[in-house]
């Protein structure tokens, strides 16, 4: 393998930049030669190629976003669009790709190197590397980027925890998480949050609506103020609009407590946006891009394609669709195929995962609320 390619695309994460790293240096000490391309799937096609080596990588570890640029490109979608790519990538002599992103960034990789797309033209391999906040891609336990957003939810509630036990307040705090609620549930219980509302329960909105008031009205009958204040946590993958859920809560409570002074019982809404996708990465997401990376180029080097590396995935990734690295004891190559297949299964509630992480969270849920 002589030319090796690295891109990043979809959303960006923090611990982007240290997989771009690992795998620019392990590439290198492997003899390739190693070309980055900005903007993603985009940047490609628009052949923003760069050379990257150990000086343009160097102090990247502790940087959020993406240095290469990322971006989401709706036309790759299209054959014609990914042979424009191919030829791109043929004229640079590109033999390797490594993909850094999400699903979508990995359905595209999988549709590139697709041996009956590609016919007679150069052959391509290529690795993913799973880096989604989301951490909706199934057979990995941990996608880069999710540790570092959970960390910033964590700490902005516990600011938002200072007004809401001074004043006696109750607020709902909207998270990202498009299609998944593991952010809201993971945050919530390190929080210490009164109650979690994520997509995979699939409640109605009366029924999200009775269940923030009861909460409320449980909570507010503890004997200590300092336990009186509320925190919720939503998923902005919850069919209802927050200020939309902010208005029936506030109405349902005002009808309840009618002698309640309406300021002290209104709720608040805090919606962190994007603030949950960016800053510096945690130490575990530095660790987990560089190793996933150095397990992807290796394995790229080693002729396989076709393949995510994936960390300590759950039980349910079995041997027949990937193996243990040799490179890395924690980390498995996973057939791309079969991560989307099980993707789609984790976002539409099918998959043991999916199940089990809306089951367990609702037992831990019960218990939180005695
Ligand atoms: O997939 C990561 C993510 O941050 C989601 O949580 C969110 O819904 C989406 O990206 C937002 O995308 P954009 O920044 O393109 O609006």
């Amino acid at each position: 393998m002589k030319r090796i390619a690295i891109l990043t695309s979809g959303g960006d994460a923090p611990g982007m930049n240290a997989a771009v790293r690992a795998a620019t240096l392990v590439g290198r000490a492997g003899g390739a030669e190693i070309l980055g391309i900005e903007r993603g799937y985009r940047g490609l096609l628009e052949d923003a190629f760069v050379e990257l080596g150990p000086n343009d990588v160097a102090g990247v570890l502790r940087e959020g976003g993406t240095i290469l640029g990322s971006a989401r490109c709706k036309e790759f979608h299209e054959k014609p669009v990914r042979d424009r790519a191919r030829a791109i990538l043929a004229r640079h002599a590109v033999d390797g790709l490594i993909v850094i992103g999400g699903n979508g960034s990995l359905a595209g990789a999988l549709h590139l190197a697709d041996p009956e797309e590609i016919g007679s033209g150069r052959p391509l391999n290529i690795i993913g590397v799973p880096a989604s906040i989301d951490n909706d891609l199934a057979l990995t336990g941990f996608s880069i980027g999710v540790d570092t957003a959970m960390n910033t939810i964590v700490e902005a509630c516990d600011k938002i925890a200072d007004t809401a036990t001074a004043h006696d307040r109750t607020f709902i705090v909207e998270v990202m998480g498009r299609d998944c609620g593991y952010l809201a549930m993971t945050s919530a219980i390190a929080v210490g949050a009164d109650l979690a509302l994520f997509p995979e329960a699939g409640k109605t909105e009366d029924d999200i609506v009775n269940q923030i008031v009861e909460a409320v009205t449980t909570v507010r009958k503890r004997p200590s103020r300092r336990g009186r204040r509320v925190i919720i946590i939503k998923a902005e993958g919850v069919a209802v609009q927050v200020d939309r859920l902010k208005q029936l809560v506030d109405a349902k409570l005002h009808a309840r407590h009618p002698d309640a002074e309406p300021a002290s019982i209104e709720t608040r809404v805090t919606v962190l946006g994007h603030v949950v996708r960016g800053g510096r990465p945690s130490a575990f997401d530095r660790l987990l891009g560089s190793r996933l990376a150095n397990v992807a180029v290796r394995s790229l080097m080693a002729g396989q394609s076709y393949k995510m590396a994936a960390w300590m995935p759950p039980v349910e990734l079995t041997e027949d669709v990937g193996q243990r690295s040799p490179y890395d004891p924690y980390c498995w190559l996973v057939d791309i195929k079969a991560v989307l297949a099980a993707t789609d299964d984790l976002l539409k509630g099918r998959s043991s995962l999916a199940r089990w992480r809306a089951g367990a969270f609702n037992d831990i849920e019960d218990a939180l609320l005695l």
